[in-house]
This record gives C-alpha cells, sequence and structure tokens, in this order.
C-alpha cells in the first residue's frame, strides 16, 4: 500500500532554497532601514491571550470574528495565533513600561501572522508581515515618517510603481458625527446590504466599509451619496490630516485620497492608509497602516497616542516580482575541490577548512562521482575555480571555469596570488 504523503496545511507555504535568498535581502533593507530612521527591533511570542486581540483589533471585525486561529491549552486558556503585530507590541511595552525608556519608542517587527481566509494569490492562512509602531507622540510628522519610511523601504527594493491612498477616520468625536451621517445613508441601502452588514449597521457602521462582498462593495462605493469622513472631521483632526499631506508633497510622496478607506482594524483614530501596487491580483494593498491614538489607555496603559503600518511580505513579494527585482540568486561557489582519489579527500576537506575560514563559499563532492560528473557539478555551482587534486605532492590543479583555463600550482601559490583577487 502506498504511504499517504503529508502535505503543507492548506494557505501556509514553504520557503525554499533559491527563494528564501529573496526573503534575506528583504529582511537585509528593513533592518537597515528601520535602524537609519531610529527604530528598534522588538520581538514577541506567536500566541497571545486571546481578548487582547478582542478588546484591540475588535469584536465586529473580519479579524477577530471570523478568521483567528484560536485555541484552549491544557490549562483550558483561551488562547490565539496572533493575526498581527500591533496588539501584541503595545501588549509588551505597556507591561514592560518602554515609556520609561523616553518617548517616542520607535519600534519595529517582523514574523509570521495567521488569519483564517479564503487563500488565493496574495492571501494566505500564515502570512509574514514587517511593520513599525511609534509610541507616544501625537505630532502628524511621525504619521508622514512611517509613511516616508515604508516609501523609501519600497524604493529600495525596486518598486516603482507605487502609490498610498490616505484618509482620515478622526478622533471620537469626528467619528461619532461620521457614524450618524453613515448610518442615514445606509438605511436607505440597506435592503442591498449582506447580512453581516445589516448586523454591523447597528453594532459598528464603520465595519461595513470594509465588507468584502461584492454586492456590498457595489452598493457602497459606488455611490455618489456615500458620506465622506474627512467633511466630518473636527477642526484638530482636520488641521493634522492637512499637515500630514503637506509632509507627503513636501517629500515628494506619490498618494491618492480615498475617502472610502477606513480600513479593517477598529483602534483608528485619525490618518489611515494603505500603499497600493501592480502585479498584487484582488490583493491590491501591499501595506497598510494608520494612528491609533486610544490602545495603549483602552489596554490599561498610559494615555500615549501611536502611529503604524505593516507590510505583508509575500504581497511585497508579488510586487517586487511584478517591477522585474525579485530574482536574487544563491552565492555562487568560489572554489569547488574535485579529487577522484579516496586518500586525497582529507587534504580537499584541509583545503576547504582554510577557504572557509578565509571567507571563501567553497564546496567539493562527498557522493563519489567521477572527475567528469564534478565538474559538472562545479559548473552548476557557477564555482570560479575548480582545484583538482590528483597527486599526494601538494601540487593541484586550478581551472579558472570562466576562462576554461587551467594552471598547475601549490595550493598556497594559489590562496596569494589568485584566490586573494575573487
Ligand atoms: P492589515 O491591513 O490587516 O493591518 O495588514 C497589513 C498587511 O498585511 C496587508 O496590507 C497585507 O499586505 C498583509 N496581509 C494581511 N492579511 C494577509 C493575508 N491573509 N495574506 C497575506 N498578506 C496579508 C495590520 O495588520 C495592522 N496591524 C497594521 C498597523 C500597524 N496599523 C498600525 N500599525
Amino acid at each position: 500500500m502506498a504511504i499517504e504523503k503529508i502535505k503543507a496545511v492548506k494557505g501556509t507555504c514553504d520557503i525554499l532554497p533559491g527563494e528564501v535568498e529573496l526573503w534575506q535581502r528583504i529582511e537585509e533593507v528593513v533592518r537597515e532601514r528601520t535602524e537609519i530612521y531610529g527604530y528598534s527591533e522588538i520581538r514577541t511570542p506567536i500566541f497571545e491571550d486571546t481578548s487582547l486581540f478582542a478588546r484591540s483589533i475588535g469584536e465586529d471585525t473580519d479579524i477577530v470574528g471570523k478568521e483567528m486561529y484560536t485555541f484552549h491549552d491544557l490549562g483550558n486558556r483561551s488562547l490565539t495565533l496572533r493575526p498581527e503585530g500591533t496588539a501584541s507590541v503595545i501588549r509588551a511595552f505597556i507591561e514592560h513600561s518602554l515609556d520609561q525608556k523616553g518617548l517616542p519608542q520607535k519600534l519595529w517587527y517582523c514574523g509570521p501572522m495567521f488569519r483564517q481566509e479564503r487563500p488565493q494569490k496574495g492571501r494566505q492562512r500564515q502570512f509574514h508581515q514587517f511593520g513599525v509602531e511609534v509610541v507616544g507622540s501625537k505630532s502628524p510628522l511621525v504619521d508622514a515618517e512611517v509613511m516616508i519610511l515604508f516609501d523609501d523601504i519600497a524604493k529600495k527594493l525596486g518598486i516603482d510603481d507605487r502609490v498610498y491612498l490616505v484618509n482620515s477616520v478622526g478622533g471620537a468625536e469626528s467619528r461619532r458625527r461620521y457614524k450618524v451621517a453613515l448610518v442615514d445613508f445606509l438605511t436607505g441601502v440597506e435592503e442591498q446590504l449582506c447580512d453581516d452588514c445589516k448586523r454591523r449597521m447597528v453594532t459598528n457602521p464603520l465595519r461595513v466599509l470594509d465588507c468584502k462582498v461584492p454586492g456590498c462593495r457595489t452598493v457602497i462605493h459606488d455611490s455618489d451619496s456615500m458620506p465622506r469622513t474627512v467633511e466630518y472631521l473636527m477642526d484638530d483632526d482636520c488641521s493634522d490630516y492637512e499637515e500630514v499631506k503637506r509632509c507627503l508633497i513636501t517629500s515628494g510622496i506619490e498618494f491618492k485620497e480615498d475617502f472610502s478607506l477606513v480600513r479593517g482594524l477598529d483602534y483608528y483614530t485619525g490618518t489611515v492608509f494603505e500603499m497600493q501596487c501592480k502585479g498584487l491580483g484582488a490583493q491590491s494593498a501591499i501595506m497598510g497602516g494608520g494612528r491609533y491614538d486610544n490602545l495603549l489607555k483602552d489596554l490599561g496603559g498610559p494615555d500615549l497616542s501611536s502611529v503604524g503600518f505593516a507590510c505583508g511580505i509575500e504581497r511585497l513579494i508579488l510586487a517586487m516580482e511584478f517591477s522585474g527585482t525579485s530574482s536574487i540568486g544563491k552565492k555562487p561557489v568560489s572554489v569547488f575541490i574535485a579529487t577522484n582519489q579516496t586518500e586525497y579527500r582529507i587534504a580537499a576537506m584541509n583545503y576547504l577548512s582554510v577557504l572557509r575560514n578565509l571567507g571563501y563559499v567553497s564546496e567539493m563532492d562527498y557522493l563519489d562521482r567521477s572527475m567528469k560528473a564534478q565538474m559538472k557539478t562545479a559548473d552548476r555551482l557557477q564555482s570560479r575555480y575548480v582545484l583538482i587534486i590528483e597527486s599526494s605532492d601538494d601540487r593541484i590543479t586550478v581551472r579558472d571555469m570562466s576562462h576554461s583555463e587551467q594552471k598547475t600550482m601549490t595550493f598556497e601559490q594559489f590562496l596569494k596570488t589568485i584566490c586573494s583577487e575573487i
């Protein structure tokens, strides 16, 4: 009977050799740019108390209502695999009193997140985000800074076709005024909405705007009478939003206003934004974020304002593929050592140690292959030089693979003359 093979769980992906190099390159650029902008890395656990996400992201959101991986452990605690990073970072900030270390605290993070969504291109159940959270400043300049930082990262990774969508949902009073107008509008189209939206109209009307049901999207987003958030902003919210836009213009950041953008999480209280790029299929947002001034207080922490964003790395890669900047190969081998005599293999291992200690990518054959097959392997690994050991004296044949030339010399001479020039 054939043994059944176990496959990766639906919505999860392996990142294989040959692909992982691109992930490393992205992580390198993220680490380098965030540090240049003064951010420090924070790492939080992959699972948290379920109530953390319910209280921060909001009970009425798709994420909390439909998409979380929640389970009970042996102690009957309700735990959830993190669906995003913001709630965990803020929980850690409060728990470790990071405000005592000076404000604002500028933090960045990177890692796997989990949402039980219907998998499709750019949408997985385990996906990866990097993000930043700045805690302790109300300044709209910080909203602009996080957007400039992500734009910088996207540019460094070669994503040319990118544009921000921006909006402001405003503070509590602005949102209260907007909700009145929104409910008024939704009441007029109620019959055409899905059951979830009918319920949300009462419990949390802003969430109707990010419903994914196509019928609801058409009714809501294609209507000229849909109220625009910015028309209901209080003076302070309005002037902050104007300042963010001025900063973006001054910094040459391309953006469009989208007055129906409210984002699918409850904690936002001001500027909200997403970046759209080509090549993502139906999932056009490569990243999203915004200002959230009440989350720390709502989670029992100090009254500090915050702003941040998160980018989905799988979607970033799709955008890089579209821009033609995603091909990063494995490092080629500098030196391959070939020998078909068992007794010379120990010498080969010693040469490998010397070369590797000097920092050269070096390889040899471990499958007892013929000399011809070893030369083929060296070629496949794009080796720059092959050292052939054919005698017990210390002379070796050095083959320059790019010119198909070969010379005989000692290993010491090779190190001094040829290797030092690679
Ligand atoms: P979000 O919009 O839910 O925001 O997610 C941010 C990004 O994560 C999305 O733009 C997308 O690139 C990626 N993403 C989300 N779900 C999936 C999925 N199922 N598969 C692949 N990629 C996905 C947040 O998570 C907020 N925490 C952002 C934030 C930080 N706001 C303030 N600070």
